[in-house]
């Protein structure tokens, strides 16, 4: 069959094929990279991938071919955690951060969370809709083609609302994938502080309202937020309504995140610096995916996760920038890589596994996206890199020559 394109002369093509779930351990590791490869594209899709000399029944008189001029290619990047969609920024709140006051005690005294809920209630949906498309471009820069956006900065349904409908809006009309998240639990409103359960009831009342405009429903379990009871409660009613499910998970203080995230098998548990062995080793054996964000813990100034701990007892892990105006200001995926290896101790290509294959699986849509393979969206990124410890080793920059989406060049 002939192609709509062809990309010839991949110095290293990284295809992240060959297993049939999200890569764990050693196989985190030994990924595939072939020299000297091309990829075929028709109608969005990976037709085939070669090395050395394309196949003449590939090239018709249509056929594009564009020159990888030797670099890298791997396939789009999925950021599998952020908080996309929100209004204003927290720049006032970083003085009180350095001084030493800590992220819960800002958000004790009505800020942090609560703060950009107001600014996101008071932002019109264009407003919201401009600054959420300014951050997604940022993204596909820097080679991000599918992202996760929560909700969560509404804790009422107007403004829930509001924020999925900008995520679906965007992902209608911008080239990057949304899955969108439903996060109703992201705090407890003032109003509610003396009586968390009653908010508890309010979003779990909102759940089958908001089920067309979200596939996955996410709770901020924390001392001081909501306890390990409350999110049960929460989940198992989006289970039962047909939800995936998420957690923000022992990000602080070990309350049994994981655990949970383990007993209600969910896709995913986030952050997880505090994550106990055990949790670690019951998500391992309930097929949890550890969505590590180490971009807070350098901007908390906090501890970094266990990512070594957790491979090692067979976890799947996947790496995600969190992207949000508090605990994390940055669309920079690349720097979440850099930090991977520095401060988790990754190899390149375990990284490059947590942000491909491993970020897809945590988004559930490893069927059509995260490795180079027959069948799959042609979702691609060249980076003007010689190998992929370069893209690790030369930190801080952007390596992005080239994004491809379903087989559009879009950067
Ligand atoms: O993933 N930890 C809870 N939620 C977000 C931060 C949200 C915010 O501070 O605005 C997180 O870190
Ligand atoms: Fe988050």
């Amino acid at each position: 069959m002939e192609a709509d394109l062809i990309i010839k002369n991949i110095g290293n093509l990284v295809t992240m094929r060959g297993t049939n779930g999200p890569r764990i351990k050693e196989e985190m590791n030994n990924i595939e990279i072939l020299k000297n490869a091309y990829v075929a594209v028709k109608n969005g899709k990976i037709l085939d991938i070669g090395q050395g000399h394309i196949m003449d029944k590939l090239i018709g008189k249509n056929t594009e071919i564009h020159d990888a001029k030797g670099l890298t290619v791997t396939p789009g990047l999925v950021d599998s955690h952020t908080h996309l969609v929100h209004g204003g920024s927290r720049e006032n709140e970083f003085a009180l951060k350095i001084s030493g006051v800590s992220y819960i005690d800002i958000l004790k005294r009505g800020g942090g969370i609560l703060s950009t809920v107001k600014s996101t209630k008071e932002a019109s949906f264009d407003e919201l809709y401009n600054k959420a498309k300014k951050s997604l471009d940022i993204m596909l820069e820097y080679g991000v083609t599918t992202v996760e956006a929560k909700s969560g900065y509404g804790l009422e349904f107007d403004t829930e609302v509001k924020q999925l409908k900008v995520a679906k809006k965007l992902n209608e009309n911008h080239p990057v994938d949304i899955v969108s998240t439903f996060l109703g639990a992201h705090a407890v409103p003032i109003k509610y502080k003396e009586n968390p359960d009653e908010f508890v009831d309010i979003v779990i009342e909102m759940l089958p309202k908001v089920k067309e405009l979200a596939e996955f429903v996410d709770v901020f379990c924390e001392e001081g937020v909501f306890s390990v009871d409350q999110t049960k409660k929460i989940l198992q009613r989006a289970k039962e309504i047909g939800y995936k499910l998420k957690l923000h998970a022992d990000e602080i203080v070990p309350i049994g995140g994981a655990e949970l995230a383990a007993e209600l098998k969910a896709i995913s548990a986030d952050h997880l610096m505090a994550a106990s062995e055990n949790g670690m080793k019951l998500m391992a054996e309930n097929k949890v995916i550890a969505n590590i964000l180490p971009g807070t813990s350098f901007n908390l100034m906090k501890d970094y996760a266990n990512a070594r701990k957790m491979i090692e007892v067979g976890v799947a892990v996947s790496l995600s920038t969190d992207y949000n105006p508090g605990s994390c200001p940055t669309e920079n995926i690349q720097f979440i890589m850099q930090l991977g290896s520095l401060a988790l101790n990754m190899t390149p290509s375990e990284v490059l596994t947590a942000v491909t294959i491993n970020g897809a699986y945590a988004v559930d849509k490893a069927d059509e996206i995260g490795s180079i393979e027959v069948g799959k969206k042609a979702d691609l990124v060249v980076f003007d890199a010689p190998n992929i410890e370069y893209i690790i080793y030369h930190f801080g920059i952007n390596h992005v020559y080239r994004v491809y989406k379903e087989g559009k060049l879009v950067v």
